[in-house]
């Protein structure tokens, strides 16, 4: 009997397949960040300014954010040590929940431990083989993979254009009948672009064909809408949004994720979704760190406010120093390059300026459409802000 010839290293193919990122621009390495994630922070051992953390509210290192996971810590330990179905949840993971519901004014919310779990176990929750899932072509990777696993049939409709979901959905119901069953899910405010889907055109698109909306509101949760409570609230969309995702991450200073609504679909996505069966529940510091942070949002509706206002300033100093960026109309602002290679360039040299702002490539964003991605926290100064813009405008053309 002969045997197929093998390689000798047979994951010889991860050092060959980096070499060609390297190449290519698109090799990706993780800095030493070694401090919270402040408006300064100490990377590589050098304090820089930071435009690049998604602590949109600066309350990561909030003292009574910090305080509560600490005392959460001592009372409950350090991690859950199993799924809430398994040994139950703690009273804070259920509290945390009505709070969250509350907050977003529905009947109830579920948690997961990241917002990427909460997405990912969604979307294939709600949609199986059979049905249809209409996907915005820059919902986060999140969304991708959660169709992915659905094993439905996924159609991916122009970046925030209601016209084209419409026609795809009502091309969609034709063939396949009334009683067809149709997801659609969008990011509120888009990650890499900072910019808001047309959520009121979204939702007559869906209500005239009768499919269930989702919506990602993982950068707008804190930072859009009334008191921060995101998109939907902010069109006045509330009870017409079945499905709404929010992360614990950002704007709150924590992590998990979590999806509000109504008490069946929450008790559905308990039985059903495969990332909250079969994960470890969210660790008691961290249920802790949210609660207090969002009593913090709730308190100080000014932050919001605050973090968006820093946002227009500093793309009002970009345009003045001679670059194209649009009016934010969340934490986040893109400065579109191009290359892999400018972007890269671009943070670099900002970096040796003391700012850091990530350079993001494919595949995060498009091809050619490589940028940096600015974001601004509420707890920046204006100086700050200032300091930034002016380092931006010294290091422009390299
Ligand atoms: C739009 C969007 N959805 C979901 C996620 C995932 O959230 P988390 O980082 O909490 O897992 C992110 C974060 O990276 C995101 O940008």
């Amino acid at each position: 009997m002969s045997h197929a010839r093998v390689a000798a290293d047979p994951l010889a193919f991860c050092g060959e397949e980096l070499a060609r990122l390297e190449a290519a621009g698109l090799r990706r390495r993780v800095r030493a960040l070694q401090s919270a994630a402040e408006p300064e922070v100490i990377l590589d051992g050098r304090r820089v300014l930071c435009l690049a953390s998604n602590n949109y509210l600066g309350l990561a290192a909030h003292p009574e954010v910090v305080d509560a996971a600490a005392e959460a810590a001592r009372r409950y330990g350090a991690g859950a040590g199993s799924a809430r179905l398994v040994t139950g949840g703690l009273t804070l993971h259920d509290e945390l929940e009505a709070r969250l519901a509350a907050f977003k004014g529905t009947e109830d919310a579920v948690l997961f431990s990241s917002g990427y779990l909460a997405n990912f176990g969604t979307v294939a929750a709600l949609a199986g083989p059979g049905d249809a899932v209409f996907s915005d072509e820059l919902n986060h990777a999140s969304i991708i993979d959660g169709c992915r696993l659905s094993r439905a049939e996924v159609f991916v409709y122009r970046h925030a254009d209601a016209g084209h979901l419409a026609e795809r959905l009502a091309a969609w119901r034709q063939g396949a009948g009334a009683a067809a069953r149709a997801l659609v899910v969008t990011d509120t405010v888009f990650s890499m672009d900072g910019d808001v889907a047309p959520l009121p055109d979204i939702v007559a698109a869906c209500e005239r064909h009768g499919a269930v909306l989702m919506v990602d509101e993982a950068h707008a949760t804190g930072v859009v809408g009334p008191g921060g409570r995101g998109a939907v609230a902010g069109y006045g969309l509330e009870g017409r949004v079945g499905v709404v995702m929010g992360t614990l991450s950002k704007a709150l200073g924590a992590a998990g994720g979590f999806i509000t609504g109504s008490a069946d679909l929450c008790a559905w996505l308990r039985n059903r979704a495969r990332s909250f069966i079969f994960d470890t529940a969210l660790p008691p510091p961290t249920a802790a760190a949210a609660l207090a942070a969002l009593a913090v949002v709730e308190r100080e509706p000014e932050r919001p406010v605050r973090a968006r206002r820093l946002a227009g300033r500093l793309a009002a100093g970009l345009r003045t120093a001679g670059y194209a960026v649009p009016d934010p109309a969340a934490a986040v602002l893109p400065v579109v390059i191009g290359s892999p290679e400018a972007a890269l360039g671009l943070s670099a040299r900002l970096l040796d300026a003391g700012v850091l702002v990530t350079a993001i490539r494919p595949p995060s964003v498009p091809e050619g459409t490589s940028r940096l991605r600015a974001t601004v926290m509420a707890t920046h100064t204006d100086a700050e802000i200032d300091r930034a813009i002016t380092a931006f405008a010294a290091t422009r053309d390299g």
